[in-house]
């Protein structure tokens, strides 16, 4: 669905200010311009070393072992060498259990050892893939709301928060309340608007909720989609989940 909605040729420029994997970006890229951000600084960076050298990035995520040891040998050293943090970066986020990306109170990475079946570790050839797909993109570690000092009219903002509720049945949940609030959802409201106020075009994706459903009425386009959703911890809702989607590209 979203790949019918967004077009990459259509808009001035591409604006994704939770980038996350950044999947959408890449799987639906490249675009002329990007500014890509993410208020996890470590994410940035580790996109920056790939983006600046993606076949070191590969090989040194790629001679770690695949081991308990080396994995939590690496979870508690952090290198002073850029490159090295973002292989580490890929390393840990590949190893870890589900994939989840969670720090301490101290920003100490603390995710277990994922015991998986099998290391998807990206090649050497995907990295260079991304890399050049980032090349024409701009990276900033910054929360979401300070994009808007770059959209212009005829910009594309895609918005894909943390989603801070159990999907379809219960109310807000707790779990989430430090990684993205209720007062989060209204200040990306309030983002929505200023967007709009400038004539750019946005896509919100965000769990399938009433409370969602009336805090981002805004007289656009509401879209029920399905989503698989393989990352998360014991707390998150796995398997395929409602989500909403909202635009004013239709
Ligand atoms: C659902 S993920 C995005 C997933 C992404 N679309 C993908 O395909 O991988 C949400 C992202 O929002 C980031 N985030 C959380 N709070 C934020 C904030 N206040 N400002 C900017 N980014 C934030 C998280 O670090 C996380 O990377």
């Amino acid at each position: 669905m979203l790949r019918e909605l967004i077009s990459q040729g259509s808009f001035r420029a591409y604006h994704e200010p939770f980038l996350g994997g950044g999947s959408v970006f890449l799987g639906l890229g490249p675009f002329r311009r990007a500014v890509l951000s993410d208020s996890n600084a470590e994410l940035i960076e580790a996109f920056e070393g790939i983006r600046d050298a993606p076949e070191q990035v590969a090989e040194i995520a790629h001679a770690h072992g695949f081991d308990p040891e080396t994995y939590y040998h690496l979870r508690a050293t952090v290198s002073v060498d850029k490159i090295e943090r973002a292989a580490r970066f890929l390393y840990l986020n590949h190893m870890s259990f589900n994939g989840i990306y969670r720090v301490n109170l101290d920003g100490i990475y603390n995710v277990p050892f994922g015991r998986r079946k099998n290391v998807n570790m990206p090649t050497a050839d995907q990295l260079v893939d991304v890399a050049s797909r980032l090349k024409g993109a701009r990276l900033v570690a910054r929360d979401f709301a300070k994009c808007i000092k770059d959209v212009r009219a005829g910009d594309l903002v895609f918005l894909d928060p943390p989603y801070t509720v159990a999907h379809n049945n219960n109310g807000f949940v707790k779990y989430n309340q430090r990684l993205f609030s209720w007062d989060d959802q209204q200040r990306l409201s309030r983002l929505i608007d200023e967007i709009k106020g400038i004539g750019a075009y946005y896509v919100l994706t965000n769990a399938a909720h009433d409370s969602i459903g009336e805090l981002f009425e805004k007289g656009d386009c509401l879209l029920q989609t399905r989503r698989r959703n393989n990352i998360g911890g014991n707390n998150a809702v796995r398997g395929a989940a409602t989500e909403y989607l909202f635009t004013n590209l239709i």
